[in-house]
């Protein structure tokens, strides 16, 4: 890494550690002690701090607010078998970081910042990365435009901040979700590949409306005729078909899954064939009926690998295979699950051990 940067320190006078019941955590709800923060001014990052987590004083015409210039990343740390933390890569959230700040017309953010500025925050609030199995200390880099005044035009001020919270299991069960064939989450052109606020917006009313239905998530489909399947709300979609791992590829209109990737490079070792290429509606209803089709998961940092259960489609609900059949889900969820845990050889060096 580059050379070790000015980060100035201010630690939290009482931490909410002990106050923290680490069996009830509802995803994104709690809070570490501490954040990080970064402004952009002037084509310059300056003032790179820890502090303690709280709000920050903002004027209500920040035009993130009004013109939607922000952008996000997830990731996480572990606590590994030998009690060391390691951040699985990070460099793959870092560099889609800086695609969507590039579509979304931000500056990026240098490697150096993103980097020391998580080593920073996790140094400062190592005891916040929890050490049960199936947990882990979720970290949110966010950018947002603060100029504090009105135009349609790109912000000259910036704020990066880093933001973790611990987190348990995400999904519980095997998940019922909608083919979607009404509204779309991104088009040709779009942002879709992007990780930025308006594309969770837009998606949040026929969410709802899935939700009243008794769906858990969306299936996405092309914006053009609803033929093919993009992905799921906050995961990427996979599916095994004829013994194939078979996957959307990721184009505008997808977000390029850093745990979609990480499993197709499992899958791959593990001598599985894997097509990335466009899945098409009718062929994953056909597949669940004439039993072609033996497994579905969503896959993603927050989601993990979630199996899907049930899929509806035009009013009528195709049940699944048994997730506590499906072999190739699980076998590469556990790989996985060792290979961030620490419990077996990181052969691909996918951990950044701190
Ligand atoms: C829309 C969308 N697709 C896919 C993913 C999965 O991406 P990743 O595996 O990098 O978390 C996410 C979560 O970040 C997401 O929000």
């Amino acid at each position: 890494m580059n050379d070790t940067l000015d980060i100035t320190i201010t630690k939290a006078e009482n931490s909410r550690l002990t106050v923290t019941d680490f069996s009830q955590l509802p995803f994104g709800k709690v809070f570490s002690d501490h954040m990080f923060i970064a402004e952009y001014d002037n084509g310059q990052w300056s003032n790179l701090r820890v502090l303690p987590y709280g709000p920050i004083p903002m004027s209500p015409a920040i035009s993130a607010l009004h013109y939607g210039q922000a952008i996000f990343e997830g990731m996480k740390a572990y606590r590994q078998a030998d009690g060391k933390i390691s951040v699985f890569r990070p460099e793959k959230n870092f560099e889609r970081f800086n695609k969507s700040a590039d579509r979304m017309s931000m500056p990026a953010v240098p490697k150096e910042i993103f980097m020391q500025g998580i080593a920073a925050l996790i140094d400062i609030d190592e005891k916040w990365v929890p050490a049960q199995d199936g947990y882990s200390l979720y970290i949110r880099p966010v950018m947002f435009a603060t100029d504090p005044y009105l135009g349609v035009k790109p912000s000259d001020k910036y704020i990066f901040a880093l933001l973790t919270t611990p987190t348990g299991p995400y999904y519980s069960k095997a998940l019922k979700v909608k083919i979607e064939m009404e509204y779309t989450r991104a088009d040709d052109g779009g942002v879709g590949y992007a990780k930025t606020a308006g594309n969770y917006a837009r998606s949040l009313y026929p969410f709802a409306e899935a939700q009243k239905e008794g769906f858990d998530q969306l299936i996405w489909t092309d914006a053009a005729a609803h033929e093919y399947i993009e992905e799921a709300g906050t995961a990427n979609l996979i599916f095994v078909i004829n013994g194939k791992l078979v996957t959307p590829s990721v184009r505008s209109t997808v977000l390029d899954g850093v745990t979609r990737d990480t499993i197709i490079q499992l899958a791959k070792k593990a001598g599985i064939e894997v097509e990335e290429r466009r899945v098409s509606v009718k062929e994953v209803i056909e597949g669940i009926e004439n039993g072609t089709l033996t497994d579905a998961f969503a896959a993603g940092t927050a989601a993990t690998v979630t199996p899907i259960g049930e899929i509806g489609y035009l009013g009528k609900t195709y049940t699944l295979t048994d997730p506590a059949t499906r072999t190739v889900s699980a076998g590469i969820a556990k790989t996985l699950n060792d290979i961030r845990y620490g419990l077996v050889p990181d052969e691909f060096g996918w951990n950044w051990v701190l």
